[in-house]
């Protein structure tokens, strides 16, 4: 079997000290295979952002060994962490954080222009991405001319176009009514049908039921990981 995309173990995070110390996470450990599609949910404050944050690189635990596509991040400097980041892993935001005034296809080359894809090539591999989200048609439109579900399609664009190991996602329909919601869960359901791997974080039931599997996080620690049965639309 390939290395896993993800493989966290007994990872911790205190944020504080003295009287104001905060168990954030208190010993998580997890796998994430290629092609899996995963949900985590838990109530305000059970360390799902926190989890998030480390496992997109954003932030270290205080302990525990965590491998990012086989590469051990928890020893990176903040340069190197940086550029595996960039690499490995393409974030989707519940606010989109698309640029304002710019189009839909100059929003998903961004990625590429940092890494330093030649124009032509850039253009080419956006509107492939576009394309794949159901939103080629859109390419010239700028983020305010754009429904939110249109939007946050955009930025899973952006996330996928630099080809990443993962696509990590922190409430991706936080901010989308039902219809919108429904877009964005059948453009992920695409993306895995077609091998991406993908995280999320929801409060949403809905939402984690869509998924392959499900995970629940209680008080920093993961009461819950099974499979999910397949949903027929
Ligand atoms: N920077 C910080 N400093 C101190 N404590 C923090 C910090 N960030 C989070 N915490 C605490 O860690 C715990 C987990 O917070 P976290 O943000 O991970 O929860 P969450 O599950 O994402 O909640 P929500 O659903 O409200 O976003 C909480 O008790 C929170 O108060
Ligand atoms: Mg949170």
């Amino acid at each position: 079997m390939s290395r896993p995309v993800l493989d966290v173990r007994d990872l911790k995070k205190i944020y504080g000290e003295g009287e104001a110390t905060v168990h954030a996470l208190r010993g998580v450990s997890l796998t994430v295979e290629r092609g899996d599609y995963v949900a985590i949910m838990g109530s305000s404050g059970s360390g799902k952002s926190t989890l998030m944050n480390i496992l997109g690189a954003l932030d270290v635990p205080s302990s525990g060994a965590y491998l990012l596509d086989g590469v051990d991040v928890s020893r990176l400097a903040d340069r190197q962490l940086a550029l595996a980041r960039n690499r490995l892993i393409g974030f989707i935001f519940q606010a989109f954080n698309l640029i304002p005034r710019t189009s839909a296809v100059a929003n998903v080359e961004l990625p590429l222009a940092y890494a330093g894809v030649k124009p032509r090539e850039r253009r080419r591999r956006a509107m492939a991405a576009l394309d794949l989200v159901g939103l080629a048609d859109r390419a010239r439109h700028e983020p305010n001319q754009l429904s939110g579900g249109q939007q946050q399609r955009v930025a899973v664009a952006r996330a996928l176009v630099t080809e990443p190991a993962l696509l990590l996602a922190d409430e991706p329909t936080g901010n989308l009514d039902t219809r919108s919601t429904e877009d964005v869960l059948t453009v992920f359901d695409e993306l895995n049908a077609a091998g991406r791997t993908i995280v999320l974080i929801t409060h949403e039931p809905e939402v984690g039921d869509r998924t392959k599997r499900l995970i629940r996080l209680v008080d920093g620690r993961i009461v819950h990981d099974a499979r999910q049965a397949p949903v027929t639309v």
